[in-house]
C-alpha cells in the first residue's frame, strides 16, 4: 500500500464515521471474513510466486481487495439512496469513486508495466 493510499484510507474512515452519524449509530470495528480470505490468498501468492510472477501476483491480490471494496461500497451507496439517506449516498459515492480510481491505477500499472 502506498502512502497516498494509506492517507486515502484514513480519510475514508472519517467519511464512514460521517455515514454512521447520518443514522445515529456509533461505528465499531468488525472483522471482515471476506477481506481476511482475500488477504490469506495474497499471503499464499507472495509465498509461492517469484520474480515477475511475484509482482504480477501481488498486484492482482491488491486488485482483488479493490474489487471487493467496489462491490460493497456500490451496494451500500445504492441502499442509502433507496432508504432516502442522501447524505450517506453522497459520502459512500465519494469512497466508491476513490476505490474505482485505485483499481484503475492498478490496472494501468499492470497493463503498462508489470504484465509486460
Ligand atoms: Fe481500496
Amino acid at each position: 500500500m502506498s502512502l497516498e493510499h494509506l492517507a486515502e484510507t484514513k480519510g475514508q474512515i472519517k467519511t464512514l464515521e460521517k455515514v454512521f452519524k447520518t443514522i445515529g449509530v456509533k461505528p465499531a470495528g468488525e472483522k471482515c471474513d471476506a477481506t481476511d480470505g482475500i488477504l490469506k490468498e495474497a499471503v499464499g501468492i507472495l509465498a509461492e510466486a517469484q520474480g515477475v510472477a511475484l509482482e504480477a501476483g501481488a498486484l492482482a491480490a491488491c486488485q482483488a481487495v479493490e474489487h471487493y471494496e467496489i462491490a460493497r461500497y456500490g451496494s451500500l451507496r445504492e441502499w442509502a439512496k433507496v432508504l432516502g439517506n442522501e447524505p450517506a449516498h453522497v459520502l459512500l459515492s465519494e469512497i466508491l469513486d476513490q476505490e474505482k480510481a485505485a483499481n484503475n491505477k492498478l490496472t494501468n500499472l499492470a497493463v503498462t508495466s508489470i504484465n509486460k
